[in-house]
């Protein structure tokens, strides 16, 4: 997510922006965003919007052995770590995000169960098939070039009654926003990394062999918090 400058794209509209040619890695755009980013996305703007508030029902939700993907500076921790899981994985391309989310963890009071960092791609996870009770993100479909892929390898992790538990930006319901959203939506992600405001997350999730159990639209439908499982 990148708030600020979503703000600034949508407030300017796609018609006043350049083209700006995007860099296919989001690994490396990541590394180079990576210090600024928690001031942007954990900032004044965030939790006016109640974004935090957000992380933390997205949090409370994890369980068992837990895997993150797009898990970036590790804004989710601070909930996480509070949960009683067995394990936490935090994945990610980039690995200057990988290194704040350490970094976050060493001022944490060290957690009971053990913590991993593996920096990698999430649609091609480097685990066997059912080795997770649940899969998380929050705002890194939105960054990612194959969320399709991404949820079919969340899916597959997933043992049979696991859970994939998303926080996510998504193209609203609501005209004349989702029609904003579509015209926007390659000027929003010259402007924030990538990232695509315009995702139909709950279809992207049944087509990638996921079963739906909620799904609550907050923002105007602009960012969706879901719960799924494999479909058996
Ligand atoms: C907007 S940030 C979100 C970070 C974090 N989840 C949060 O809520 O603050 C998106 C993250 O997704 C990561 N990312 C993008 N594409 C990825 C991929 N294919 N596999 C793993 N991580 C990816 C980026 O490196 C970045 O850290």
């Amino acid at each position: 997510m990148a708030t600020r400058r979503t703000l600034l794209a949508t407030t300017l509209g796609a018609g006043l922006l350049p083209t700006i040619s995007m860099r296919s890695r989001a690994g490396a755009l990541y590394d180079e965003y990576a210090e600024e980013y928690d001031g942007l996305e954990s900032g004044r703007a965030a939790q006016l919007l109640g974004l935090a508030g957000l992380r933390g029902r997205l949090a409370s939700m994890a369980r068992g052995d837990a895997l993150e993907i797009g898990a970036g500076t590790g804004l989710n921790l601070p909930w996480l770590l509070a949960r009683p899981l067995t394990s936490y994985t935090a994945l990610d391309l980039s690995g200057a995000m990988l290194a704040g989310a350490r970094a976050r963890l060493a001022r944490a009071p060290p957690p009971p169960f053990p913590v991993r960092f593996v920096a990698g791609d999430a649609a091609r996870l480097p685990f066997p098939a059912h080795s997770f009770d649940c899969v998380l993100s929050s705002y890194a479909l939105c960054a990612m070039d194959r969320p399709d892929a991404a949820l079919s390898e969340a899916l597959r992790v997933l043992r049979p009654g696991g859970q994939l538990l998303l926080l996510e930006h998504a193209r609203s319901e609501l005209w004349p926003l989702s029609w904003y959203q579509d015209r926007t939506a390659r000027a929003v992600a010259a402007l924030s990394k990538g990232c695509r405001w315009d995702r139909e997350v709950g279809s992207l999730v049944r087509a990638a062999g996921g079963e739906v159990r909620a799904l609550e639209r907050h923002l105007l439908g602009t960012v969706v918090l879901l719960d799924a499982e494999p479909r058996a």
